[in-house]
């Protein structure tokens, strides 16, 4: 078998395979059965045959060699050929009637080279009489007697018992198929019920969250006396093993928001003491020598970026773990305009722009108003904080098939530098320019959470968010799935 056909065999489910291999194997056994029972069958019968012929032999030149003895009459389906100084050369067949006819020379000649020697026997095609077996001893006085009997009867019974048996063993063979097809059907049962447990396994996200494993292998399988059972038994022990090792990686993952949010509430207050008397400081700079003023601004303004770091460390940690936001409606197209007028006021020079299509009001998620504002306004401080003077920054709204709605944030600045674009929404990814901004007051609020906290929001709101960079066009896109009532207006003021 070629390699190809191996491949493609081993492709077949294991019940095709194993019905195939066992009907293969039964029609190889009952074949060779056939054939050598056959075989012996008529190597028997032949030897029945010659030692007849033997008899009729001994008896032809018996009366041969005794003249007085008078010539035997020959049975049915026979031939004889006599020739022997003397005796009137005799050269005859006798057919299944008993009708007896003399034979052609040429087959008289073909008797006479094909005969066995006694006590052999061999077998002769006669041109029209079909075949014989056919033995010849040499006479006392010179000359041979050849005697032969027709074989047709032993060809009819070989041929009859070849045929019973190529029928009965093809029944036999169908029989055990099908037999076969379903003891095999019936012992794949269990696996198959393994293989469901598998896959229903193999659905189950494990990444995150609290995971319960959906089901375990049935005790029915588990059995450590088959095969099957003892695989089952490991997938259960495999599975208990694999849900208890995500119970511990949920409650490690738990423990360090808890202490990420403990130690950011801890925070809180000893910032807003820093912050409060470094403006104190500040206050009274003109008292102090200008190195020390600079000093307590600098205080003052690095104290706050911890205290909003504090705040968005605070935030991931609550929406990572999953605290239920608002459901309200929100319209969006108030937050797009409300987050624009104060980017006009806090980024002059810039180019705000925003487009809002026909019946915007209409436009409405279920969500938090708060946290989707800060979304945008995450999306706009970024446009504002890290593009040049004089770029354009547009807003966008619009309905996305009756079932969404996408805000987008398009600017026509340098771009995010590419190797940070895969991991944009990584926490504490953030640009070279961003990082070393960090002490100008443009980059106040950059602490490289931005992104991430975008993410986590638009996530817990059902929706996607994707950005698409180069340099000249940066887009932010939002997809976010409409309120069930917004679904109406939308799809028409799309039209
Ligand atoms: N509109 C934009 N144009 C250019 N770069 C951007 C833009 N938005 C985001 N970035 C890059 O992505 C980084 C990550 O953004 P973000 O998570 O908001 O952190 P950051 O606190 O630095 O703003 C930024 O530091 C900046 O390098
Ligand atoms: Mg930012």
């Amino acid at each position: 078998m070629s390699e190809r056909t191996l491949a493609r065999l081993s492709r077949w489910p294991l019940r095709r395979q194993l019905v195939a291999g066992i009907v293969m194997l039964l029609v190889v056994a009952t074949a060779v059965i056939g054939v050598v029972t056959v075989a012996v069958q008529r190597h028997t019968v032949l030897d029945r045959v010659d030692d007849q012929l033997e008899t009729v032999l001994e008896a032809q030149r018996s009366a041969v060699e005794d003249e007085a003895q008078e010539i035997p009459r020959m049975r049915a389906r026979s031939v004889v050929v006599i020739e022997a100084d003397g005796v009137e050369e005799v050269a005859e067949l006798t057919d299944e009637s008993g009708v007896v006819s003399p034979l052609s020379d040429a087959e008289r000649h073909q008797l006479l080279d094909g005969a066995g020697r006694e006590p052999y026997a061999e077998t002769v095609q006669l041109s029209d009489h079909g075949s014989y077996r056919v033995t010849s001893a040499a006479l006392g006085g010179g000359g041979q007697v050849v005697v032969g009997q027709s074989l047709s009867e032993v060809d009819q019974t070989i041929r009859d018992m070849t045929l019973s048996f190529t029928v009965v063993g093809l029944l036999g063979v169908t029989l055990a198929a099908l037999g076969g097809r379903w003891i095999i059907r019936l012992g794949l049962r269990p696996l198959e019920r393994l293989a469901r447990t598998a896959s229903q396994v193999s659905q189950t996200p494990l990444a995150e969250g609290t995971v319960s494993m959906p089901s375990r292998v049935q005790d029915q399988d588990t059995s450590p006396g088959t095969e099957v059972g003892q695989v089952g038994a490991a997938l259960n022990r495999m599975l208990d093993h694999v849900e208890d090792a995500i119970g511990r990686r949920q409650s490690s993952e738990d423990q360090l928001r808890r202490f990420i949010a403990d130690a950011g509430h801890e925070l809180r207050t000893p910032l807003a003491a820093i912050s409060a008397h470094a403006q104190l400081m500040e206050r009274r700079r003109t008292e102090m020598p200008e190195e020390l003023g600079h000093s307590s601004q600098r205080i003052r303004s690095e104290s706050q970026r911890m205290g909003l770091l504090v705040e968005d460390l605070l935030l991931l940690a609550r929406l990572d773990s999953g605290v239920p936001l608002a459901e309200e409606p929100v319209e969006l197209a108030r937050i797009l305009v409300d987050v624009s007028a104060d980017a006009q006021l806090t980024a002059p020079g810039h180019q705000w722009h925003i487009d809002l299509p026909e019946g915007a009001a209409d436009l409405t998620v279920r969500g938090d108003a708060a946290r989707l504002h800060q979304v945008v306004s995450n999306l706009v401080n970024n446009a504002k904080d890290h593009t040049p003077e004089g770029t354009s920054v547009i807003l966008r709204l619009r309905a996305d098939r009756a079932d969404a709605v996408e805000v987008t944030v398009e600017d026509d600045g340098p771009g995010i530098p590419e190797e940070l674009q895969p991991r944009i929404f990584d926490r504490f990814v953030r640009g070279d320019g961003a990082r070393s901004r960090g002490d100008a007051e443009a980059g106040q609020g950059n602490t490289g959470l931005g992104m991430a906290i975008c993410a986590a929001i638009v996530h817990a709101h059902r929706g996607t968010i994707r950005c698409e960079s180069r340099p000249g066009r940066t887009r932010f896109v939002i997809r976010l799935p409409a309120a069930p009532h917004s679904a109406g207006p939308a799809a028409s003021a799309r039209g």
